[in-house]
């Protein structure tokens, strides 16, 4: 079936069969997102179904994300939160901690930090790939052998977590992220490998806490590190800061960036591989010694495969999306509401030829670090991690995604990508 037809078929089932209409739906969303977000733009932009309401136009993704009151993260909230074993910044909403939990997070998070993490982030990652390339065929995994290596040992020198095992790390928020956040369908033993890897996180996260503590007379070492800053922090008590919050907010973060940084590397270069008058442009770009200029071809390729397509909040009161337009539509409260980044990044009555590969686009057209009350708190370092840890990469003449091969992620039955085959640059790679 050309994913074309699919609200010809979709509504071709009765209304009443929600086990195939959701079955098609699912497998339209696998086999050509883009595609079924292109017709649902046109031809039902606000799109009610048994999983959810699509939001799919980009004013209509930000007014959802722009009223927390509203549609909250009450989804997957209380799944992250019994992942972490406690409370966190990404499943609450307004009083009820978030917006004190976010100022604690901004100042820890700093935006001044950039500078600094971009460099680690560059020693890091030419290490890393100095062991791979040592190790390496004529071809190495880029996911296990460079980013998901690179990204850990960032977060453990940018969090200060040292002494956490890097495997461990990646493997405990691969099974953390997956129950909390893509487990739609409520598996148990997906929720049980989650909760079991976050009670893992806590115990080695608590042990560098403790070291750490021990370590100083006044319990705050000095550390420029995220979690030295933690333990400096002096906040009156009523707010109740202590070890066990420092815990879940490391493991929160480490949570949301993980995953990301690991996967944004592999699907930002295939993008760019994919095309290869913007791979040429982005190897200028990276050799010229003007990161910024480089950057915006990483978040341009990130806007055609974002690690987060799609965000739920759940409608807390009726709500009119849309007000005054043709597409007026009443969300009716207790609705899930799936706000469709990927999807809004596409809006051809908002973006200029959405289509096109075109690095430096006005911000508000890339929603790959979220948007809204929610959006990414790690922002400032996201910003610089992920595009260095591509840029890295890109230095590297013979380093590419494989001719023929540029969508060759394997996902090995599990929702992140685990594996990217690519030349180690030792001879030339047949064409696969
Ligand atoms: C590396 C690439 C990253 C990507 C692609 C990314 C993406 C995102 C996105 C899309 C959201 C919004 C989620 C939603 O609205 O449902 C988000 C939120 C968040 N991110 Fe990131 N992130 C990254 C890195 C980081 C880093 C480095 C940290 C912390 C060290 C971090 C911590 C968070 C937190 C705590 C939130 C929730 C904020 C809140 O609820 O107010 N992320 N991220």
């Amino acid at each position: 079936m050309a994913v074309m037809d699919f609200l010809t078929a979709y509504d071709a089932l009765p209304e009443d069969d929600v086990p195939r209409r959701v079955a098609l739906l699912r497998k339209s969303m696998a086999a050509d997102k883009a595609a079924l977000f292109t017709e649902l733009r046109a031809h039902r932009p606000v799109f009610s179904t048994p999983v959810g309401v699509f939001v799919t136009r980009h004013p209509d993704v930000l007014e959802v994300l722009s009223a927390p009151e509203t549609f909250t993260v009450g989804v997957f909230g209380p799944v992250l939160e019994e992942v972490l074993g406690a409370p966190f910044v990404l499943a609450r909403d307004g009083a009820d901690l978030h917006w004190r939990e976010r100022g604690y997070g901004q100042m820890l998070l700093a935006a001044e930090d950039a500078p600094r993490v971009r460099e680690l982030t560059a020693r890091v990652a030419d290490a890393v790939l100095d062991e791979a390339l040592a190790q390496a065929g004529d071809t190495f995994d880029l996911i296990q052998e460079y980013a998901r290596r690179a990204a850990a040992q960032v977060a453990i020198s940018y969090l200060g977590l040292d002494g956490v095992d890097e495997g461990a790390l990646h493997s405990c928020t691969r099974r953390m992220q997956w129950a909390f956040a893509v487990n739609p369908d409520r598996d148990p033993a997906i929720h049980a490998a989650g909760v079991a890897a976050g009670r893992e996180l806590h115990e080695r996260v608590d042990e560098v806490i403790s070291r750490r503590r021990a370590a100083s007379e006044d319990g705050g070492d000095g550390s420029p590190d995220v979690l030295g800053r933690m333990l400096r922090m002096r906040l009156p008590a009523e707010y109740g800061f202590d070890d066990e919050r420092i815990n879940a907010n490391l493991a929160g973060y480490l949570t949301g960036y993980q995953q990301n940084a690991t996967q944004c590397t592999a699907t930002a270069l295939k993008e760019l591989a994919l095309r290869p008058e913007a791979l040429a442009e982005a190897e200028r770009a990276a050799g010229a010694g003007d990161p910024e200029r480089f950057d915006a071809h990483v978040w341009e390729a990130l806007r055609f495969h974002p690690f987060v397509p799609v965000t739920p909040r759940l409608c807390l009161r009726d709500h009119v999306l849309a007000a005054g337009t043709p597409r007026q539509t009443v969300i009716p409260a207790k609705s899930v509401v799936l706000a469709c980044f990927a999807s809004a990044m596409f809006d051809e009555e908002v973006l200029d030829a959405p289509g096109e590969f075109r690095p430096g686009r006005p911000p508000a057209h890339n929603l790959v670090l979220g948007y809204g009350a929610h959006d990414c708190l790690g922002k400032y370092a996201a910003q610089v991690i992920v595009p260095e840890l591509v840029r890295r990469v890109l230095l590297r003449p013979g380093v590419r995604p494989l001719p023929g091969g540029e969508r060759a992620l394997d996902y090995a039955g599990t929702p992140f990508p685990q594996h990217y085959p690519v030349s180690s640059g030792r001879r030339a790679v047949p064409a696969v």
